[in-house]
């Protein structure tokens, strides 16, 4: 069957269509039935079965014989470390600590917040919480202690799972630090919390509240996997919106198993057993669905990185992977072969590993650019995929759909609609639009299975978010068209959510740090084009009157803010003082007007705007950090 059938056949009876995914997962109870829409628009899937996530990623497996089976590589360049774990050692640590956690009273329902860099135990801790059926909600650990905090009382965990330290390349980060600024910054208090002890740093533990991980499970009885209903939280991912305030994505049980079961062979083209890698970070939704969830549902093996695409030692380091651990599917951003790229321009450390193994390259997070994929294509010698999808969505919304019919690639398109996405282009009003027009991207509810049915604790803010601009629609955020023969084409998002090296950022929530500064009036932050990162965030700040500082120590001062408020992965480095931001005359600040200005881009002057001469102060402004030349 190719593509067109599939995604007609979907179409003609998605309930049929979703019925039959089903069957590859292992339920206590069936589904009767797929669709549950007698909330519209609110929808669920499954509703109505009893399933358990740890069960269908670890446990089925070794029940079918497949125990040996490597499910975890470690390889961590950064500690010169390599490990495996099979299915069964697996199914015997995660049993081990999710008993450790039961007989501290974590429950099915309770929130757990797993705060930990790249090490296996941080899968082991997210598998745990889905054995008891506890919601966790993992945090990057690029996100600073407010952060951190904010997340603490929006989720009200009953316990965290923290490392003791991350290691970025030449610097410790201090996990425990953070973890306990973030605890005594929350109204919310964790009962306790479960520090994985790294031998990097080996942290300071507060009695009765914080227990090392190894030594709370001592003695404790093995938990088995607690059935929950379809619709049951899988578990909360929090990313970034308008606001400051980031949004609690919940992602629901049986649908998550479902459709991330489908997407392995369909679109990873992968069968259980091969090896899967995803360089990503557990933190983002790519290392919930394909480091920890996809892989391990359907029985692959999964890699742990915990390194980067350069500077680990080399920017060989992917290869290294790919060839010494037999990856079959290989999945990255696209930030991270332009920085391959700019090291090793002509591919030569490439050409140092037999990379065979590797069949398919796929690339999503941000905009794939034509050079890269032309690069990758020529160096790597395999088709490389650009798909797209979300937070939200938590799995391809686009993509080729390559285990079933490998679609023509068409440069600067992340292909075609997989099935269970009617997507389409509107205009304004909420009009279909015609190929080839620019409009905003939309998908006709319901969305499939795995999707969100709602924000944690803000069912309101889901639906003005998301359901509200275009009635019987998803609003995606995203801008762009379909052609002629229906791939789609991704362009920019229509909100202030930008993209800086494959991590998504809010603007706003930069804006409220800086406004808090005591010396600013009123500032914006915007994304600026970056040749890496593919955005970098640049601050404007007008002061105010009376104000007598020293411009670059506020600048200074501003920088510090947003690394230690937000984080070291807002890369927030640039900004510059100026006496007023270009306005509509309604007040409204042009921020993509001055986008273009710090790109070099033309623009139309608009007929709003308040006092055209601000333009011309911005762009010297802007000059003088090297950006609008
Ligand atoms: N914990 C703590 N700090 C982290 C972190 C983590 N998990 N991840 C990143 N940071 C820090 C970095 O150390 C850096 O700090 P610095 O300002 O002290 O240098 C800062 O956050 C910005 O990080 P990043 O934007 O990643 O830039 P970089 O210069 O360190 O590396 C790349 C550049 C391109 C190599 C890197 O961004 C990369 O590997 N990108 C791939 C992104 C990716 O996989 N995204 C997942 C989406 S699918
Ligand atoms: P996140 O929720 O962090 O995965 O970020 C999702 C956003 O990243 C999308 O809404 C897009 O703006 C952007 N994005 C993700 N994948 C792609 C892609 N393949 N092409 C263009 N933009 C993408």
């Amino acid at each position: 069957m190719g593509y067109k059938e599939l995604y007609d056949g979907w179409k003609q009876d998605p309930d049929a269509f979703w019925m039959k995914a089903a069957e590859a997962i292992d339920w206590v109870e069936k589904p009767s039935k797929a669709l549950f829409d007698d909330n519209a628009p609110l929808y669920e899937w499954f509703k109505d079965a009893q399933v358990n996530t740890c069960y269908n990623a670890v446990d089925r497996h070794v029940e079918a014989g497949n125990g040996a089976r490597t499910a975890i590589i470690y390889d961590s360049p950064i500690t010169d470390t390599k490990h495996k774990i099979s299915y069964a050692e697996l199914q015997t640590r995660v049993a081990s600590l999710a008993g450790a956690l039961r007989a501290k009273g974590v429950e099915k329902g309770d929130r757990v917040i797993i705060y930990m860099p790249m090490v296996p135990e941080a899968l082991e801790a997210m598998l745990a919480c889905s054995r008891l059926g506890a919601i966790h909600s993992v945090v990057f650990g690029g996100f600073a202690a407010h952060e951190l905090a904010v997340r603490i009382d929006d989720a009200t965990p009953k316990a965290i799972i923290a490392a003791s330290c991350g290691l970025e390349p030449g610097r410790v980060v201090h996990y425990k630090p953070l973890l306990d600024g973030a605890i005594e910054q929350a109204t919310h208090k964790p009962d306790f919390t479960v520090i994985f002890q790294r031998e990097q740093e080996v942290a300071a533990l507060i009695p009765d509240r914080d227990f090392d991980w190894h030594g709370f499970q001592a003695g404790v009885e093995p938990a088995e996997c607690v059935p929950v209903s379809g619709d049951h939280p899988a578990y909360i991912l929090y990313t970034s919106g308008t606001t400051g305030a980031p949004k609690g994505v919940v992602r629901p049980t049986a649908g998550h198993l479902v459709a991330l079961n489908w997407t392995m062979k369909n679109i990873y083209d992968v069968d259980p057993g091969d090896v899967f890698w995803a360089a990503s970070d557990v933190g983002w939704v790519v290392g919930h669905s394909y480091i920890c969830y996809g892989p391990l549902i359907s029985g692959n093996t999964t890699i742990v990185f915990e390194g980067k695409p350069i500077g680990t030692p080399d920017a060989g380091t992917f290869w290294r992977v790919i060839s010494e651990h037999n990856v079959r599917s290989f999945f990255t951003a696209p930030t991270a072969l332009r920085a391959i790229k700019r090291e090793d321009p002509k591919g030569l450390l490439i050409k140092d590993y037999d990379i065979s193994c590797l069949r398919a390259l796929y690339l999503a997070g941000e905009r794939a650019d034509p050079d890269t994929i032309e690069w990758a294509q020529r160096e790597m010698g395999v088709p490389v995929y650009d798909h797209w999808w979300q937070t939200e969505s938590g799995w391809a919304i686009a993509g080729n759909p390559a285990g079933i019919e490998a679609l023509p690639v068409k440069i600067g398109s992340p292909t075609v609609a997989m099935p269970g996405y009617d997507v389409q282009i509107l205009d304004e009003g909420g009009h279909p639009m015609k190929p080839g027009e620019l409009g905003a991207i939309a998908v006709k509810l319901p969305l499939p299975p795995g999707t969100l049915p709602t924000l944690w604790n803000a069912e309101e803010r889901f639906r003005k978010s998301y359901l509200t601009t275009f009635p019987g629609y998803y609003e995606t955020g995203d801008a762009g068209m379909i052609d002629e023969d229906g791939y789609l084409y991704i362009m920019a998002r229509t909100d202030d959510v930008i993209n800086v090296a494959g991590h998504r950022l809010s603007t706003g929530a930069m804006e409220e740090v800086l406004a808090g500064h005591p010396d600013v009036a009123e500032c914006a932050v915007i994304g600026v084009s970056d040749a890496l990162k593919g955005q970098a965030p640049v601050g404007f700040l007008c002061l105010n009157s009376g104000a007598d500082r020293d411009e670059a120590e506020v600048v200074k001062e501003i920088v510090k803010r947003v690394r230690d408020q937000i984080g070291p992965v807002a890369a927030f480095k640039l900004a510059v003082v100026v006496d007023r931001l270009p306005k509509t005359r309604s007040g409204k600040i042009l921020r993509g007007i001055m986008v273009k200005i710090a790109d070099g881009a033309e623009y139309k002057m608009p007929a709003t705007i308040d006092d055209p001469a601000i333009l011309d102060e911005i762009k010297v402004a802007l000059q003088t950090i090297g950006l609008a030349k």
